[in-house]
């Protein structure tokens, strides 16, 4: 059997793709090669959202290219956002790459690979865009990602992805629920529905067919067996109050929203072209504690943006304490190729700067955590059985539907949702005991 080493990096959408990549794989005949070394085929599943991102998958491009060197009949082939961004230079500047795809065309791997195969396994046809639709190899078995969109219609002034995801698109509805189906039959008890806006799910939908995404979160969370829906990312400026709804009165739908802010300064959030200003995105904010007291925020924050001055700084500073987030991802700007701000704003703040903003940043996000999720000691929290912990492998270890990650002691199998008394916290992680579970009354 032919063998494949697949290397993802990336967000959320490119872990799930690999997943199709690696149910297409199996279906082709191909098995997983332990290492990079052994295998007959190299994929790389690349990102591109900021240079780091490029940097990091040249070094790993680089040993592919030592690989075919030594070995030529090594099939290289490079997919995802970066891949997209180069089109038809990926050829010029890397001789080597035999194949290259873009996010959209992840079917269009075995097609490349399969032209003489296909005829003979003919199981396939390639004529949908979603790679939702094509099989898959789940990295978890009681988890699982579910595609609702591709693309993006937002213009963020500093963001590549829509020049390489595309024009966003809605999967049908009947096609996320029947996957979800299948998936909850298959053992699944969470799902998380993915897009880069999730919140604009359906406007692009036929009329009759059209379904609004608080819509899909209900029905998603009434199919039977999953108990537990999450998704990311919405944009603040599409989140309505019947999503808000939905979380408050639908007990699978998570306690928990990734909200990214971005900046907490409206100069900058305008420079963005994020269409919200901060205190639109606090009445946000203050709108979803109000109907859901105890759910978890988490986002996304840019320091270093064009022009960010102090003051703007120190408003993203203010933003995180006053949004009470209970995590957040923090980058440094990076201007891209193509994007309005990487061609028309001059990257003036000095990296000097940038490194003591992350740094403040990170140290307040860490602050307001710790404090955020010192909340649950004392308590009891559903926690969803991941396995057993990373780092102390006598425990276990989930996450609780605030999406904290628990360690705990206890007997529970991977997939089963147990009480957990929570002793202590940390600005990222809980931990606690597994309480007395009171007998199951009926069919769990
Ligand atoms: N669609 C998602 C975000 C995808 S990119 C959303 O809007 O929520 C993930 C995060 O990367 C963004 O939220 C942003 O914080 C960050 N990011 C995007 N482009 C960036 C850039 N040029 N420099 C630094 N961070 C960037
Ligand atoms: Fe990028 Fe903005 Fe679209 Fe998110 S919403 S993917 S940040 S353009
Ligand atoms: Fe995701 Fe990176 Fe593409 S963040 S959408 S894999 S550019």
């Amino acid at each position: 059997m032919p063998r494949y080493h697949l290397t993802t990096f990336g967000c959320q959408m490119n872990a799930h793709d690999s997943e199709r990549m690696r149910g297409l794989l199996a279906s082709l005949g191909y098995d997983e090669a332990p290492e990079r070394d052994a295998a007959d085929l190299i994929v790389f599943n690349t990102c591109t959202i900021r240079g780091s991102a490029d940097e990091r998958f040249m070094g790993n491009l680089g040993e592919a290219r030592r690989i075919k060197r030594e070995n030529p009949d090594v099939v290289v082939a490079v997919g995802g956002c970066w891949a997209q961004s180069q089109k038809e230079d990926v050829f010029r500047d890397f001789p080597f790459v035999d194949i290259a795809f873009g996010p959209g065309e992840v079917n269009r791997l075995g097609e490349l690979l399969a032209r003489e195969r296909i005829q003979a396994v003919g199981a396939f046809t390639f004529d949908g865009m979603f790679s939702g639709d094509l099989p898959s190899l789940r990295e978890r078995p009681h988890q699982a990602w579910v595609q609702i969109s591709v693309g993006c219609n937002c213009v963020c002034s500093y963001c590549i992805v829509p020049s390489v995801r595309g024009r966003e698109s809605s999967r049908p509805w009947q096609a996320v629920l029947d996957e979800v189906a299948a998936q909850a039959a298959d053992g699944v008890v969470e799902v998380t529905l993915l897009g880069q806006n999730v919140n604009s799910y359906g406007r692009d939908l036929p009329a009759g067919d059209r379904r609004t995404f608080a819509e899909l979160l209900a029905a998603v969370a009434e199919v039977p067996g999953i108990a537990r829906v999450r998704y990311t990312s919405p944009h603040p400026k599409d989140i309505r109050d019947d999503v808000i709804a939905v979380h408050r009165d639908v007990p699978e739908v998570c306690r928990h929203i990734h909200l990214p802010a971005q900046s907490g300064s409206s100069r900058v959030l305008k420079a963005m072209r994020r269409t919200y200003d901060r205190e639109r995105y606090l009445a946000l904010v203050g709108r979803i504690r109000d109907a859901v007291p105890d759910i978890a925020l988490t986002t996304d924050l840019i320091v270093g943006f064009p022009g960010e001055s102090d003051d703007d700084f120190a408003d993203t500073l203010s933003l995180v304490r006053e949004a009470g987030y209970d995590g957040a991802y923090t980058f440094v700007y990076s201007p891209r190729p193509g994007t309005e701000a990487g061609k028309q704003m001059s990257d003036d703040v000095p990296p000097e700067v940038k490194s003591h903003r992350i740094s403040a940043l990170i140290e307040t996000v860490q602050h307001t955590a710790r404090q955020r999720l010192s909340r649950h000691v004392g308590t009891v929290q559903d926690v969803l059985v991941e396995g057993p912990s990373r780092t102390d492998a006598t425990r276990l270890s989930g996450r609780t539907t605030h999406n904290v990650t628990v360690n705990f002691t206890g007997e529970a199998p991977a997939g089963a949702i147990v009480p957990v008394r929570i002793v202590r916290s940390t600005s990222t992680t809980l931990a606690g005991d597994m309480a007395q579970v009171p007998e199951p009354a009926g069919a769990a």
